[in-house]
């Protein structure tokens, strides 16, 4: 593609390239069929540097970009999309989220500890009743002392099981809305932090997705994540911009395994006496997915690319997750069409494939919402 990748760039897709190949895409349907957490990958993922690629040295990260980060994240999704879904929120919504709002002392405690791999991140936004909603939440924390005290359920939370560090958002005014939702680090184990139902879900299998329950949960006060009180919407919406990057480049992983498996089972079927791969309906749909693969993956380094120069990249990064997560949503049902009945089954990674993509276009903000993200920009936000 014309976007020039740097040399250390096009190492890190190489090196990530080779790992996701040779170490996490072998079991990939087995722990989809056993629904088992990737913690050993996860661990090898840490001493690779995969865990915090875009921290700083200092605090035992790699310091690379965010290109660097979509590249290695794409071919990680290629082989595992529930291993890259706990390497998404964990570098661009955790350590992403550290890095700008934690306090000097909340860095070293935490950083290094979540760019080995060792302390896995989670993001508690979302409620029952609040998902594309996060102002309407209804978590509270109170002051009491020097400790706050959180109350409430948060819902879908990804890796909330397996997460060594959960930052949580919850009111600390009832009265401002979103000016009064502040952001917390909580440790797992923390007393009165309870790991409620984990979801059934259709696809990322290998990934938890919990309830997670505050009943009392007390924190110490220095535990609050930004400057002050009330910074906690603030602290979500561009956590989640950076988020939505990541949903964007796991779309494209995802996509790219879709087609590659694709061509190798046209190139392998034939029938009526030739190749699959002759006849012009299916060639032509291959040469849809390439396009449209290829305009997501644009997207997607652009977005990265204006986070890399510093500039507000909001836009962008929900344009990229808007148009790639429709798009492998798309390329899967084609994949699907071209194994025919092999396809519809577990034997071939096409049915994982399609089921994994689906989520995409809900979480971390639903297609919709990136739609209403794009258009407040562009138009402003409609009268009240
Ligand atoms: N960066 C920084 N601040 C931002 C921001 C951004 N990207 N977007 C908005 N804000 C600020 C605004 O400037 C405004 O601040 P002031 O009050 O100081 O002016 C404030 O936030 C409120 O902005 P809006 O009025 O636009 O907020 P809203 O309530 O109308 O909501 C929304 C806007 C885009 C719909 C937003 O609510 C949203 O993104 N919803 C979707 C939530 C979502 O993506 N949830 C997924 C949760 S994570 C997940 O999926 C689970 C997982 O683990 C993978």
């Amino acid at each position: 593609m014309a976007f020039v990748l740097t040399e250390e760039q096009e190492m890190i897709q190489t090196m990530a390239h080779d790992f996701a190949r040779e170490v996490v895409m072998p079991q990939a349907a087995e722990r989809d069929r056993t629904h088992v957490f990737p913690r050993d990958i996860l661990n090898q993922m840490g001493e690779l540097g995969f865990m915090g690629m875009m921290a700083p040295e200092e605090y035992g990260g790699v310091g690379l970009d965010t290109v660097s980060y979509v590249l290695a994240l794409t071919e990680i999704a290629y082989a595992c999309a529930s291993t890259a879904v706990v390497m998404s929120v964990h570098n661009s919504i955790c350590v992403e989220t550290l890095l700008r709002f934690a306090s000097p002392e909340q860095k070293k405690t935490w950083l290094p500890r979540m760019c080995s791999g060792e302390c896995i991140g989670a993001f508690a936004l979302t409620e029952p009743h609040a998902g594309s909603d996060p102002a309407s939440q209804r978590t509270t924390a109170r002051l009491d002392g020097d400790e706050y005290v959180i109350n409430g359920t948060k819902q879908f939370i990804t890796t909330g099981k397996n997460a060594g560090l959960i930052i949580v958002t919850a009111l600390t005014n009832k009265t401002k809305r979103h000016r009064g939702i502040s952001a917390f680090l909580v440790p797992q184990g923390t007393p009165g932090l309870i790991v409620g139902k984990t979801e059934e879900k259709l696809g990322l299998k290998a990934s938890d997705t919990v309830q997670l329950i505050f009943e009392d949960c007390r924190i110490p006060k220095e535990n609050l994540l930004g400057k002050r009180v009330g910074e906690g919407f603030k602290v979500a919406m561009s956590g989640l911009d950076c988020g939505r990057i990541g949903i964007a480049a796991q779309s494209v992983g995802v996509a790219q395994a879709c087609m590659d498996e694709a061509i190798a089972y046209m190139h392998g079927r034939e029938q009526f006496g030739r190749s699959i791969s002759q006849f012009q309906g299916l060639r032509w749909k291959i040469a849809d997915m390439a396009t449209e693969i290829e305009a997501a993956r644009v997207l997607c380094l652009n977005a990265a690319s204006l986070k890399d120069q510093g500039r507000r990249y909001t836009k962008e990064a929900s344009m990229a997750k808007l148009f790639a997560s429709e798009m492998v949503n798309r390329v899967a049902g084609q994949a699907i069409q071209i194994h025919g009945g092999y396809g519809y089954c577990s034997e071939y990674p096409m049915e994982r494939h399609y089921r994994d993509a689906r989520v995409f276009t809900i979480y971390e903000g639903t297609s919709e919402i990136q739609r209403v993200v794009v258009s407040n920009i562009l138009l402003g936000p409609p009268e009240k």
